[in-house]
């Protein structure tokens, strides 16, 4: 009844229910599953972590001999970023289970995103061998292939893209987002004529150096940039000032940067891409950033060259490019990219993410944003 009247004052009324019934004696177990199961799901929805974390170990008392159980419980523990906790559930699992493949690959997660890369990948390939339900899962082979390729195991992360590809967890070895319209051309470079899009790419080329002096701007002065925060860069110096992101105006930045923001306003399949950003990124010299993939293959990835200095460079799947200012390179960002900066001056560029050309307005309207 509350999920038809959409109430959630009922929800909270059921959950108390489910938690009676959780409670009470002789309850038969088909019965006890079901409410743990959809006591559960229904807290989480409703972000109630702490009751839902009450629920897992009153399905663990009661079936103490059930790893998925745990690992469960660890699995919640995760999404509120109770690291620590998740962790010591996983060992317990693994302690009773050391087989157990779904307590393996999370375990191995949890040690990847510590940058125990090793160790990570012992993990990881034990739980994906496994081929248990839940070890398949394309963030584990996305995070095995990344610590092999961190450690300079290049061949060997190809190796696990390509059994991820034949499993259908990545759309090719190089395009590895995990967000995907199937149906989406992919290739890593695109020419700006391949795209319907040459008015919004001439607007940005025309006024690239007004554009340049509204970063550089905001660059004189300390702390406005922010630091790449997903823990790709390998050496050096990467900042970003973010002006769009998810299909949403960054007001407080847009108000250091009118005129670009102005810009991108002009350029709709900019303005409305919600799985993308439109952003000013600024390299060091000596900077190296790690391969890596984008999330969706719903956008593709325009970058304004602003400050390009010689010896700065972007391989995307098998070719490497690099930037002039004033022109615009295109590249797909779920294909791995790499970027190394080996100049001696600092490289600036605009980033503006696009819709792929091929998605259709309902498909614009109604993605999640990311
Ligand atoms: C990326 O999209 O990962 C890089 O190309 C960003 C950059 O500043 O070059
Ligand atoms: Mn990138």
């Amino acid at each position: 009844m509350a999920d038809q009247k959409r109430c959630n004052s009922l929800l909270e009324q059921a959950l108390k229910l489910y938690l009676q019934l959780l409670r009470s004696r002789n309850v038969p177990n088909s019965l006890f599953k079901m409410a743990a199961e959809r006591c559960l799901n229904r807290m989480r929805f409703l972000g109630q972590y702490s009751n839902a974390i009450l629920v897992h170990k009153l399905v663990i008392d009661r079936f103490p001999d059930t790893p998925k159980h745990l690992s469960d419980m660890a699995v919640t523990y995760l999404t509120v970023n109770r690291i620590d906790e998740a962790r010591s559930v996983l060992k317990q699992v693994l302690a009773k289970w050391p087989d157990d493949g779904f307590a393996l690959v999370h375990y191995g997660f949890i040690l990847k995103t510590a940058n125990k890369l090793e160790e990570a990948i012992f993990y990881l390939e034990r739980g994906i061998r496994t081929g248990d339900e839940g070890a398949l899962d394309g963030r584990f082979y996305f995070h095995l292939g990344d610590a092999l390729s961190r450690l300079g195991k290049t061949e060997e992360a190809m190796k696990v893209y390509e059994e991820g590809t034949k499993n259908k967890v990545f759309l090719s070895k190089y395009q590895r987002s995990l967000y995907n319209v199937p149906r989406l051309t992919g290739k890593s470079w695109w020419q700006p004529e391949d795209l319907p899009y040459s008015a919004s790419f001439k607007l940005l080329r025309h006024n690239w150096m007004k554009i340049r002096d509204e970063a550089l701007s905001v660059l004189s002065v300390k702390g406005d940039f922010q630091n790449e925060s997903e823990n790709l860069k390998d050496t050096g110096d990467w900042k970003q000032f973010e002006l769009f992101a998810r299909g949403q105006k960054n007001s407080r930045n847009c108000k250091k940067c009118p005129f670009t923001c102005s810009i991108i306003d002009k350029i709709p399949e900019a303005r409305s891409c919600k799985r993308g950003q439109t952003k000013f990124s600024v390299m060091h010299p000596g900077t190296h950033i790690w391969p890596h993939c984008g999330p969706t293959n719903c956008r593709l990835r325009a970058h304004l060259g602003l400050e390009v200095p010689s010896k700065t460079f972007i391989r995307v799947a098998t070719e490497t490019r690099s930037w002039k200012e004033g022109e615009i390179i295109i590249f797909d960002d779920s294909f791995e990219h790499e970027v190394w900066h080996n100049g001696t001056k600092l490289r600036l560029v605009l980033i503006v993410d696009i819709w792929h050309p091929e998605l259709t307005p309902s498909e614009k309207r109604n993605l999640s944003p990311i």
